[in-house]
């Protein structure tokens, strides 16, 4: 079971069943989390496969980007496997603790299994919620994370915000996620792997149909790249907003002050 039993999480929405059959219902939204509980039993495979091991080292470098807090707690927004989770736990002292939170049911409890295996379930609590409607009080956690999630989101400016208003003052925010490669010849070769060879593989050899393969490169086509990220920021009240290209922007870690 996924927990979702910790202060300071509201339950303004009640039970985890609850929370899935009050899901917004918009096309868009239905379809990632099809996508994600299909793919959760994989993901953490796939992740590896696609990126040629890459990402737990983004993921790792991300967490780097955290201050250290005693007694500090932290929320890992979109945590999926809970990859990010983990890696931040260190950085929040001995007691302090982190929220691994989700909108999918099936990727959590991907992330469950990895938690307990570490022997992190008293540190590290899962709990489904959806990004643009989080559920904390105001001023709750002293970092939030991020990872590839914030393009999954319906409204970026409303999630950005919501992350904003459950931090404290002081707070930083790090978000990870795929940007736009800052050379011509590997925007072109990045294209090529993503809009051709990912779908083919995806239908060819893992045999998909939820689509996933086709939508993750829509995805990251049509998310803001790294300068309009740091606007969005802003605009939410965001300040020292800055970013870090990794793997020549690929991907982009982003890192705000409440
Ligand atoms: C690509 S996975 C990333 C998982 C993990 N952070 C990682 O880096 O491996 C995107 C995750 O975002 C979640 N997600 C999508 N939309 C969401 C939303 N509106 N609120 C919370 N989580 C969401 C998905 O369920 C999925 O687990």
């Amino acid at each position: 079971m996924v927990r979702a039993d910790l202060p300071p999480v509201i339950h303004e929405e009640g039970t985890q069943a609850q929370a899935v059959s009050t899901w917004s219902g918009q096309a868009r939204e239905q379809a990632v989390q099809r996508m994600f509980t299909a793919i959760a039993g994989v993901y953490d495979l796939n992740n590896t496969l696609l990126s040629f091991g890459l990402h737990y080292r983004w993921k790792k470098l991300t967490a780097a980007m955290v201050p250290m807090v005693e007694q500090g707690t932290a929320l890992d927004v979109g945590s999926g496997t809970a990859d990010l989770a983990l890696l931040v736990e260190p950085r929040m002292g001995v007691t302090g603790r982190v929220i691994a939170s989700d909108l999918n049911h099936a990727m959590l409890v991907e992330g469950l299994k990895k938690v307990s295996n570490e022997g992190l379930a008293a540190k590290i609590h899962c709990l489904q919620a959806n990004a643009e409607q989080l559920g904390f009080a105001d001023n709750t956690f002293d970092a939030v994370t991020t990872g590839f999630c914030m393009r999954n989101v319906g409204n970026l400016a409303q999630a950005v915000g919501e992350i904003r208003r459950v931090m404290k003052p002081g707070g930083t925010f790090v978000c990870l996620e795929f940007s736009r490669p800052v050379f011509g010849w590997l925007r072109a070769l990045y294209d090529w792997y993503s809009f051709r060879l990912l779908p083919w593989i995806g239908t060819k050899v893992a045999r998909d149909k939820t689509g996933v393969y086709e939508y993750l490169p829509a995805s990251i086509r049509t998310f803001p790249d790294q300068e309009r990220l740091c606007q969005v920021l802003r605009e939410a009240g965001f300040r020292q907003v800055s970013y870090k290209n990794l793997t020549g922007g690929i991907v982009a870690i982003h890192v705000a002050v409440k």
